[in-house]
């Protein structure tokens, strides 16, 4: 059987990595969420005490950081950082802040991005992050930027936090949520934009079950 790949983007909070998850899962593919990687990335930079926007703080670290990523018995992806496990800590929101501030730094990128072809090279995959269509993955099968409005992204977001005891209330996640998507679109490389050959898909008005049919039909489609 020949191997696909099907390329995720989009901005944060449209539902990808809860989507990309079970379409891999119906698909019988490797799920990879690299924006997790980023996150690992940047949870090491706040440890080490570097400014995470700063190129010449950030970059000495990466010569010490071992990143790693492994799909447990549970099904659920774990990120590694030198060894320990981190896949709880990275999804404090201090460590967005982190990830995309690391993720705008050119040298942090080049670092990743042959770990994240090497992930599709040998295995079927549905990868998703900002420019896995663009740049890791240019020739994906098929290729999906998924998105909603930022009112509907920050309020899903907004529910998840305060399920688990979070106390920001829906503006302040709403002005993160307008935040994240200017800086992650306005960077010099690798900026979040759909990729010509990307289908849009705008679940603003769809739930979680009528998402995943929705890319199901896609990659169907072009598959
Ligand atoms: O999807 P996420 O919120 O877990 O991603 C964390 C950060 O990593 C986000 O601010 C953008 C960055 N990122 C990226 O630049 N490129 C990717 N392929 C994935 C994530």
């Amino acid at each position: 059987m020949s191997l696909i790949s099907v390329a995720i983007d989009g901005p944060a909070g449209a539902g990808k990595s809860t989507i990309a998850r079970k379409v891999a899962q119906e698909l019988g593919c490797l799920y990879v969420d690299t924006g997790a990687i980023y996150r690992t990335v940047g949870l090491y930079a706040l440890r080490k005490g570097a400014d995470p926007k700063n190129e010449g703080e950030v970059v000495p670290l990466l010569e010490e950081l071992k990143v790693e990523m492994q799909v447990e018995s549970d099904g659920i992806q774990h990120m590694y950082l030198n060894g320990e496990d981190v896949t709880a800590q990275i999804r404090e929101p201090e460590i967005s802040r982190c990830a995309s501030a690391v993720s705008a730094l050119p040298p942090v990128r080049a670092f990743l991005l042959d770990m994240q072809r090497e992930l599709a090279r040998t295995r079927s995959v549905v990868m998703d992050g900002r420019d896995i269509g663009t740049v890791v993955l240019p020739d994906a099968t098929v290729k999906i930027f998924l998105t909603a409005s930022p009112e509907v992204r920050a309020m899903r977001r907004w529910k998840e936090l305060r399920e688990k005891g979070n106390t920001d209330t829906y503006e302040e996640v709403l002005r993160d949520v307008i935040q994240r998507d200017y800086d992650d679109s306005h960077r010099a490389i690798a900026p979040l934009r759909q990729a010509e050959d990307a289908v849009l898909a705008d679940t603003s008005e769809l739930d979680l079950e009528e998402s995943i049919q929705l890319l199901l039909n896609i990659v169907k489609e072009r598959q």
